[in-house]
């Protein structure tokens, strides 16, 4: 699956959840040599104990990606970077928009021109988000729905995908775009709602407290396990596409809301739920129904699906029953 033979490889974002996971994959299925640039900012996913048991330990460094000399050093010689720094919550983005802009587009202003620099033969992958559709008009929605984002997060998401591609076009420094969907498994941190709603639901049943579902659960919503994302990510890595492409990552079915909290409670072994009303933060920046179409991604690799919901969301509560003290 992963041909990385000596290479060398960054990981950005790589003491967070999906970062974090991408390192144990390559440290345990291919010889790549790993590097992590992570800030482990404030209210993020970032987390030391995340690469504990990794394979094979990767070279660490705690920095700002928009610190243009820390950046500038670490980009030189790699010949991959999986580019996942950023700030995942919808809420604070819209409550601090300039700090999401920091880390969800001006950041990646320096990662790209640090490679303008000093490093144009790196391949890059960019984790983007579902969110820069806004509100479906269809479902599933292909790449080719069109992009309208109803919150902050999304806005600057978009505009860090269109930087990527740009610098492909004009400074021929090859990337690429996956779109991803809720994305949940082990080393999310489970502190807060903040991280994702299938981590809270996580959190919730392991506690034994009531889940609650918001307004009346019926949003469809693509769901995709970290193993499978990471799969995805190196899928995508040697890909040789044109400058702009972006691929949906989705998983095989969507769920409602409603019908995940059952099936996490019942993963869980046992647990209720209740239906409460929409906090105003949330109406605010409410998509409804978000299923992705990944067929165009399947169809360019070998990806596809291997961990349904349901197995998933077992794996996922094993491991923070283990792990749940440095999760909360
Ligand atoms: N988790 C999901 O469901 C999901 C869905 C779609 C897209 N994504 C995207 O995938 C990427 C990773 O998400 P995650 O869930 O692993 O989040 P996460 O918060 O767990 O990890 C993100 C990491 O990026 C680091 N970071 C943020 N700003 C940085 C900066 N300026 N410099 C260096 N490091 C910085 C944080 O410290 C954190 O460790 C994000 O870009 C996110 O938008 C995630």
């Amino acid at each position: 699956v992963i041909h990385f033979v000596g290479a060398r490889v960054l990981v950005t974002g790589g003491l967070g959840f999906i970062g974090s996971n991408l390192v144990h994959l390559l440290s345990r299925e291919s010889d790549a040599q790993v590097t992590v640039l992570d800030s482990l900012g404030e209210g993020m996913g970032g987390n030391r104990r995340s690469l504990d048991g990794v394979a094979r330990a990767p070279r660490v460094t705690v920095a700002d990606m928009a610190d243009r000399d820390a950046t500038a050093a670490i980009v030189r010689g790699q010949d991959y970077i999986f580019n996942l720094a950023g700030h995942v919550s919808h809420t604070a983005a819209m409550d601090a928009p300039l700090r999401d802009a920091h880390s969800n587009y001006c950041a990646h202003v320096t990662l790209l021109e640090s490679c303008r620099r000093a490093n144009r033969h790196a391949r890059i992958v960019f984790a983007s988000t579902r969110q820069v559709y806004g509100r479906a008009r269809s479902l599933p929605m292909s790449e080719d729905h069109p992009l309208d984002p109803i919150d902050v997060n999304g806005t600057h998401k978009l505009a860090a995908e269109r930087l990527h591609a740009h610098y492909h076009r004009v400074h021929g420094i090859r990337t690429v775009t996956l779109r991803l969907t809720n994305t949940y498994g082990p080393r999310q941190l489970i502190r807060n709602g903040q991280q994702g709603f299938i981590a809270w639901f996580i959190r919730r049943a392991l506690d034994g407290d009531e889940l609650e579902v918001f307004g009346d659960g019926q949003d469809l919503r693509g769901m995709v396990h970290v193993d499978d994302a990471t799969r995805a990510l190196c899928a995508a890595a040697s890909l040789d596409v044109p400058p702009g492409t972006v691929f949906n990552i989705d998983g095989e079915r969507a769920y409602t809301i409603e019908r995940l909290a059952q099936m996490v409670t019942t993963a869980a072994g046992g647990g209720r739920y209740r239906k409460i009303a929409m906090p105003p933060a949330w109406q605010a920046i409410h998509v409804g129904s978000a299923v992705l179409d990944a067929t165009r991604f399947r169809t360019a690799t070998e990806w596809g699906e291997r961990v349904a919901l349901e197995d998933g969301l077992r794996r996922t509560l094993a491991f923070y029953r283990r792990e749940r003290v440095h999760y909360v």
